[in-house]
């Protein structure tokens, strides 16, 4: 089975990125299912309906979240019935599930889920369960599924924390994709017990940024060490950021177009 991820979609110009390029590209690449990490979808921060519809409408079958999820308010209240997940590291109470179990039409199992990082991280942090120790839950709890394909996004900052994970998870899921830095690296790879691996997808969104935001905006911060209202820049160049994972052959490598 050939599963394509595509890491962060910022805002508008990142929506427009996949509308343009994931119908093609799912034909060209024999792609049987697209993951995309929601987190920013709409207005650069958090997800609603209205976008994830837009974005399932061009082919994303199932999404993941992470720190900037929940920022419309409401949206909470509509999490439950969405093709969505949010980390599974957060308090219980937390609206929304940590992981899905999803069968396609042929009848494989895939576990997809979603992780975040506590390292360097900032914010919320704190509050956070242990990664690792959630991880190991959530897998053993389903150890007696036959064939199953495990995939998790792990939203983080420190790339120490995914290669660590991912190597204590390693021959235990498929793959071990990392989000949140916008960054894409180049270290796509197979780990010594044959679990896939990348830290960073990258971001689908503007380039012409920081990090999908003005670049006056951020770089004002830095010189005035004042914090600033953000706004998401919707002119320049844009970039589509995706791994594709093929199960079958156990290989994963990045799927990238720029615009
Ligand atoms: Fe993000
Ligand atoms: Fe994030």
């Amino acid at each position: 089975m050939r599963i394509l991820f595509i890491g962060d979609i910022v805002a508008k110009p990142g929506r427009t990125a996949v509308k343009e390029v994931l119908p093609a590209l799912k034909k060209e690449e024999n792609i049987d299912l697209v993951f995309a990490n929601a987190e920013n979808l709409a207005h650069g921060r958090g997800a609603t309906v209205e976008t994830l519809n837009e974005m399932k409408s061009v082919g994303v079958d199932y999404f993941t979240g992470g720190d900037h999820l929940f920022w419309h308010k409401g949206f909470e209240d509509q999490v439950e019935e969405l093709p969505l997940i949010r980390p599974a590291n957060y308090p219980e109470s937390t609206p929304g599930e940590g992981y899905a179990l999803l069968e396609t039409k042929s009848g494989e199992k895939i576990l997809l889920i979603n992780l975040q990082g506590r390292t360097s991280f900032g914010g919320t942090q704190n509050l956070l369960d242990d990664p690792f120790r959630k991880a190991d839950e959530i897998i053993e709890k389903h150890s007696g599924i036959e064939n199953l394909i495990t995939i998790i996004d792990m939203h983080a900052e420190a790339t120490s924390e995914k290669m660590a994970l991912a190597l204590y998870l390693d021959g235990r899921i498929t793959a071990f994709l990392g989000t949140h830095t916008h960054v894409p690296t180049c270290d796509a790879h197979v780990l010594p017990q044959g679990t896939m691996y990348v830290t960073d997808i990258g971001m689908t969104g503007n380039i012409d940024s920081v990090l999908g935001v003005k670049k006056d905006i951020i770089i004002s911060l830095f010189l005035t060490a004042q914090n600033q209202k953000f706004e998401w820049e919707d002119t320049g160049r844009t970039a589509f950021r995706s791994v594709i994972v093929d199960t079958t052959k156990n290989t994963i490598y990045r799927a990238d177009k720029d615009m």
